[in-house]
């Protein structure tokens, strides 16, 4: 590693922990003590099938309601779509799970044990909830593969081992996702110099490094081609079984090529759960036409 390299490494890792310091503010006594007896009470519980579950969660801004009564529930190793008009509430349900946002009222479990409303931003992470935001946020002046690295170094089971040397399993783990994430031939590039299909590609297999049992994953191909986004399709359903996958979308090709006809599809709207079904069921539902396909 140069150490103009070595440099910008510590200052990422500079930023990234006052970031996590940052996250860890504002969060009530209470909380705090709820998290510590939580976790230490044990580790998610997925035997019951269920990955994520949400009852009757309600957000309101100002008297607003943007998640109204909002009940869902995710099994192990589904891929979900979820669509819906602009406003409708879907990336402030992602705030609610991933505790960007907490509810006014309801409940939220990870598993069967994990109440995620007594959890911590960051806290959530670590227990294995990835989210993907809109906009890639990559380290651009980082190789493909110097990306990765940092990935994995972030995840606190590793942080003690920060700029030690790879073992050969994180090596291959390096190797698998690169694969993966079709940037094999790409792992020493620039990352600023990657398509921003590539771009959005890198930032899942960051997430990947961590093993998330959940992914969130917001328009994950919002500015992508049609054939970076047949790519991404392909890539989620490899994914799909080992990891529970939400997926946010107006791309309706894209929805179709991921529920290949037989999975449910979620529609909200109003911030509650308008249809569930079958793409073809709910496309053929006079209300979701009405507030959304119609349009
Ligand atoms: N922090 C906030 N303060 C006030 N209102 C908010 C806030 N966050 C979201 N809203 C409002 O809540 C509603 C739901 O927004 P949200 O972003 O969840 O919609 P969405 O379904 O993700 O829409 P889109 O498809 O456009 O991304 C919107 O009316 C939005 O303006
Ligand atoms: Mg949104």
């Amino acid at each position: 590693m140069t150490p103009d390299l070595m440099e910008s490494m510590s200052e990422l890792r500079a930023r990234h922990e006052a970031r996590l310091a940052a996250q860890g503010q504002g969060e009530s006594g209470d909380r705090a003590a709820a998290f510590g007896r939580l976790l230490k009470g044990g580790e998610p519980d997925f035997t019951h099938g269920v990955a994520l579950y949400l009852d009757d969660i309600t957000v309101s801004f100002d008297g607003f309601k943007a998640l109204n009564s909002l009940s869902l529930t995710i099994n192990v190793g589904e891929l979900r779509c979820i669509i819906g008009p602009n406003g409708a509430g879907k990336t402030t349900m992602m705030d609610v799970i991933t505790g960007k946002t907490r509810p006014d009222a309801g409940k939220a479990s990870f598993g069967s044990t994990i109440d995620l409303l007594r959890l911590r931003e960051n806290d959530i992470a670590q227990i294995g909830i990835g989210r993907k935001f809109q906009k890639p946020t990559v380290y651009e002046q980082l190789s493909v593969f110097e990306n990765l690295e940092l990935a994995l170094k972030a995840d606190r089971r590793a942080r003690a081992s920060l700029f030690h040397r790879l073992s050969g399993t994180q090596l291959d783990r390096i190797g698998e996702i690169l694969a993966l994430i079709h940037l094999k031939d790409d792992a020493q590039r620039t990352a600023g110099l990657l398509s921003h299909g590539q771009k959005q590609w890198l930032e899942i297999g960051m997430l990947l490094m961590q093993d998330p049992k959940l992914l969130l994953l917001d328009e994950p191909v919002a500015g992508m081609t049609d054939e970076e986004t047949e790519r991404t399709a392909e890539l989620f359903l490899s994914l799909e079984g080992q990891h529970s996958l939400v997926v946010v979308e107006h791309d309706m090709k894209f929805v179709d090529q991921l529920t290949e006809g037989r999975k449910t599809v979620t529609v909200l709207h109003e911030g509650s759960v308008l249809a569930e079904g079958k793409l073809s069921e709910v496309q053929a539902n006079e209300k979701v036409v009405e507030v959304y396909l119609g349009r």
